[in-house]
């Protein structure tokens, strides 16, 4: 903490004793700490089973409506389906209007500084809808919730926030809304725990296409730079049966894709006593019949064999692996604590690619590291272009409070973060224009989602490589199924084509 945020955290204490908020503190999440964090391979995790929506809360939501933003990653989009589950749970019906709802939910984002800002401008705009509707509640949760800070700053400054509540408690929403309006209070509850795994949520999935499936919470790699592990708490691995079991109900319902999530999902199973990887993982659900498999994010450490075994055998396991390297140079990736070196990255490239000759790669780079220099940012380069990746996320480097990067200084100047941002999007646009015009003329198979978002004429889906395809079709048939389309022109980012044929996916055998 500085000096500004200690006086401002003071001002809140002060506060405190006016409004009475320290019953609430106490569940607040402590600023990250690296040694704390450290132990905590130590606390038990609680396998909750039986979730259940309590009676007495069953008609919270009668005539009332929710509406959630959802800022950040897939694990963030995938606990905004479960809150609107909770939600539809407890009768309350969904809205896309902010004017119209009476709960507002900002689920966020505490990557980077520019994700946290924008949550910050969008409460700001919130305050005219609390003028016009004073009883709607509005709440913050994700990850920015389980920063101190965040919750000191929204306490002092945006006094129409009414529900703060972390990523470890979304199960307890309906607790938090019920006592939101029996109080009429602010409610905070942010756990320090560092998790559990809760079986049975309701979930809400956007569309009933492709789902996202957790497989696994938290993450304890602590590189260097990284939020994550404080916002999401320590790995922890859902029991296998729990996630076929998913995967099959998914299937049985139409669902034609799942991704399987998690921070950093090559340690899926180490946290339970089953001598059971990722690879075993994949292996069991490639056996269901869900016509498309897909994972992510992988990090380069824990890779296995075995792993690697598993997705050479195809079949309804996507040749795509997003496999972020953040920096081609050693000693940048040493101090960022990733725990590979680029020889060892390429190894294992190498290996994915002998065993996966067609697969497509693609990565995370994070630029500008502190003291990263022209030279090490020219390692970066050149080994994008050594294993050609197909497409990258790009980003400046962004310190985060209690990371140990963020005590580090940094002498690499704005302009030059920008410049070396700029070279390689430059780099990356042209590889990912050069890897989809390779497809033109070629049949390709989509996943069809639906109308595109510019024409209702023109359909939308991706790849078996993750390309988006846009392309003509005669009807809405082609809706939800995997069809064959012919690629007739690759733009900048995505595909043109024609609609060929759908095909028919044939069951596996049980
Ligand atoms: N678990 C994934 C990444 C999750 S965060 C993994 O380890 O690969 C997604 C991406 O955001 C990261 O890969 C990294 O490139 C970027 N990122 C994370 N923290 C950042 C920071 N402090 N500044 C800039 N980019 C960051
Ligand atoms: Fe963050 Fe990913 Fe590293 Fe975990 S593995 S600390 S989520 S970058
Ligand atoms: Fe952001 Fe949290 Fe995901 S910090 S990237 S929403 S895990």
């Amino acid at each position: 903490m500085n000096e500004e945020q200690r006086r401002d955290a003071s001002k809140v204490s002060q506060k405190k004793e006016e409004k009475d908020y320290s019953q609430y503190f106490q569940h607040v999440y402590q600023p990250p700490n690296l040694r704390d964090a450290r132990k905590r391979g130590k606390t038990e995790v609680d396998y909750i089973s039986d979730f259940k929506i309590e009676e007495r809360f069953r008609n919270l939501g009668k005539e009332r409506k929710f509406y959630i933003r959802t800022y950040g990653c897939q694990m963030n989009m995938h606990d905004t389906e479960v809150m609107a589950g909770i939600f539809t749970a407890l009768g309350y019906e969904a809205t896309d209007n902010t004017e119209d709802a009476d709960v507002i939910l900002l689920n966020t984002c505490a990557i980077r500084e520019n994700a946290e800002n924008k949550v910050f401008g969008e409460i700001g705009n919130l305050k005219h809808v609390k003028q016009n509707n004073p009883e709607v509640l509005i709440g913050v949760c994700g990850c920015m919730a389980q920063e101190e800070a965040v919750v000191n700053k929204i306490l002092k400054s945006y006094q129409n926030v009414d529900i703060i509540f972390g990523t470890h408690n979304i199960h307890r929403l309906p607790n938090i809304l019920d006592e939101a309006y029996m109080s009429k209070e602010k409610v905070i509850e942010v756990w320090s725990k560092e998790g559990d795994v809760i079986e049975n949520l309701p979930k809400v999935r956007e569309g009933g296409t492709k789902a996202w499936v957790n497989i696994m919470y938290g993450c304890d790699k602590f590189c260097t730079y990284c939020i994550v592990p404080f916002t999401r708490g320590k790995e922890r691995s859902r029991l296998p049966e729990d996630i076929l079991e998913e995967v099959r109900d998914l299937a049985a319902r139409g669902y034609q894709e799942v991704t399987l999530l998690g921070q950093n999902v090559n340690s899926y199973g180490k946290d339970l006593d089953l001598d059971y990887d990722l690879g075993d993982l994949m292996r069991a659900v490639s056996e269901t019949d869900m016509p498309r498999v897909r994972f992510t994010t992988s990090h380069p450490w824990d890779f296995t064999d075995n792993l690697i075994e598993v997705l050479a055998t195809g079949g309804n396991l996507m040749p795509h692996i997003h496999l972020p390297v953040q920096s081609g140079n050693n000693a940048v990736l040493k101090i960022m604590g990733r725990k590979y070196t680029r020889e060892e990255y390429l190894e294992l490239v190498h290996k994915i690619r002998t065993a996966m000759p067609d697969v497509a790669l693609t990565t995370d780079i994070i630029v500008g590291y502190p003291n990263e220099t022209e030279e090490q940012f020219q390692d970066t380069m050149s080994l994008y272009q050594e294993v050609g990746f197909e497409h990258a996320y790009t980003y400046i480097y962004s310190p985060r409070e209690g990371t140990p990067a963020a005590r580090m200084e940094d002498n690499v100047s704005d302009q030059d973060k920008k410049d070396r941002l700029h070279r390689l999007n430059r780099m990356v646009t042209h590889y990912t224009r050069d890897t989809l015009q390779k497809f033109e003329g070629e049949v390709v198979e989509v996943l069809c989602e639906g109308p595109s978002k510019k024409r209702d004429d023109i359909y939308a889906g991706y790849t078996d490589k993750m390309k988006l395809v846009n392309f003509t079709s005669p009807g809405d048939e082609v809706i939800g199924k995997i069809v064959k389309v012919k690629v007739t022109e690759a733009m900048n980012y995505s595909l043109m084509g024609e609609f060929v044929e759908v095909i028919e996916h044939e069951k596996v055998e049980a």
